[in-house]
């Protein structure tokens, strides 16, 4: 199998993979204004915003990714859920970003290109540290 065919081969399971990110990161553009309009502390609020503009930014590179490659972006949304105390929505953000690091780190290895694999490390560190904020949110609540 030539270089090119290997890399054509990956596409679909690529693309499968930035499309379920997709769908987590645009779920995340519809769920934190919703929760952030409930929130009145500035700094917590400051916070949730910076967790939505990191998704606008990530659903761009998926998006741009998934098109490069041939595919489709898809756009089923997420159910969200409509009542969540603070906590729980934390604890379902934190398994979100847990979630969409998983499946960037399960894209890694089928990269196809040294751009991808460039963008899917900073998706990586940018969930991580997603995470690592909902973590700390978690343990001291607004
Ligand atoms: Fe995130």
């Amino acid at each position: 199998m030539s270089s090119h065919d290997q890399a054509h081969s990956m596409a679909g399971p690529l693309i499968n993979l930035l499309n379920a990110s997709l769908q987590l990161e645009y779920a995340n553009i519809v769920r934190l204004p919703r929760f952030r309009s409930s929130i009145e502390d500035q700094e917590f609020a400051r916070k949730l915003e910076w967790l939505l503009t990191d998704s606008l930014r990530h659903a761009e590179i998926v998006m741009r990714h998934i098109r490069r490659l041939g595919g489709e972006p898809e756009w089923t949304l997420a159910p969200f859920p409509e009542n969540d105390s603070t906590i729980d929505f934390l604890k379902r953000q934190q398994n979100l970003e847990q979630e969409m690091k998983g499946i960037y780190e399960n894209a890694m290895p089928i990269s196809d290109t040294d751009e991808l694999h460039k963008d899917l490390n900073g998706l990586i560190a940018s969930e991580q540290n997603h995470w690592a904020l909902c973590d700390d949110l978690i343990r001291h609540p607004a």
